[in-house]
């Protein structure tokens, strides 16, 4: 089984190029279901739960709307924010809590990585990559000034420094969206024959 996880940050077009890409190959577009209200760790682990559910799922190729990078970036950005602001200012207890629940959620996501792979499930992520401006531009009115919002560079950042570890391809996310499904087709066809 074949899954192509596109990631990257709101307003990349993850959503737009899952669609179109899962019809270009006639594969199948799998999206979340939306998690609220929870923390990091508790939505790594509900996020998780939803991808199992999949396994068994006996078809053509899986194209998927986010994976676990999207945890790993949160783990990333939780671990970044405490080690900027633990040089500036003596955080003790605080510290400590941010690092193990950073941690928290890196092994959640090495776990799922270890019984997929121990399941035979095959995952190539494909990274979304647009400037901070673009993402900022696709966001709509409505959703720009809250959390997620604030946190975009800091995301953006994390997504860059996760990509060349994690993620096998990156695609130019600034062209046209047919243009981002066209070139996201082509590497599902050529994983595919793999
Ligand atoms: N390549 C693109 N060029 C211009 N606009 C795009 C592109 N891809 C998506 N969009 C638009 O940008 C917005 C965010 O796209 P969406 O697919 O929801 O992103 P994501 O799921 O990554 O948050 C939507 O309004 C969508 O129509
Ligand atoms: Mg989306």
């Amino acid at each position: 089984m074949l899954v192509v996880a596109i990631e990257s940050c709101d307003g990349a077009g993850k959503s737009t190029a899952t669609d179109r890409v899962a019809h270009m190959v006639r594969g199948h577009a799998w999206h979340h279901d939306a998690v609220r209200n929870r923390d990091a760790l508790d939505k790594a682990r509900a996020y998780r739960e939803q991808r199992r559910a999949l396994r068994g799922w006996r078809g053509a190729v899986i194209v998927a709307d986010r994976w676990w990078l999207s945890s790993l970036v949160l783990s990333h950005v939780a671990q970044s924010t405490v080690d900027t602001l633990a040089s500036s200012v003596a955080l003790d207890g605080e510290h400590d809590r941010v690092v193990r629940y950073a941690a928290a959620i890196r092994r959640e996501v090495l776990d799922e990585i270890d019984e997929e792979q121990a399941e035979g499930l095959r995952v190539v992520t494909v990274y979304l990559r647009a400037s901070l401006d673009t993402l900022r531009s696709r966001t709509s009115p409505a959703r720009r000034g809250g959390d997620r919002w604030r946190a975009l560079p800091a995301t953006l950042a994390a997504y860059e420094a996760l990509a060349p570890t994690w993620c096998q391809h990156v695609v130019d996310a600034e062209q046209r969206a047919e243009c981002v499904a066209a070139d996201v087709a082509l590497i599902v066809q050529r994983e595919r024959r793999q």
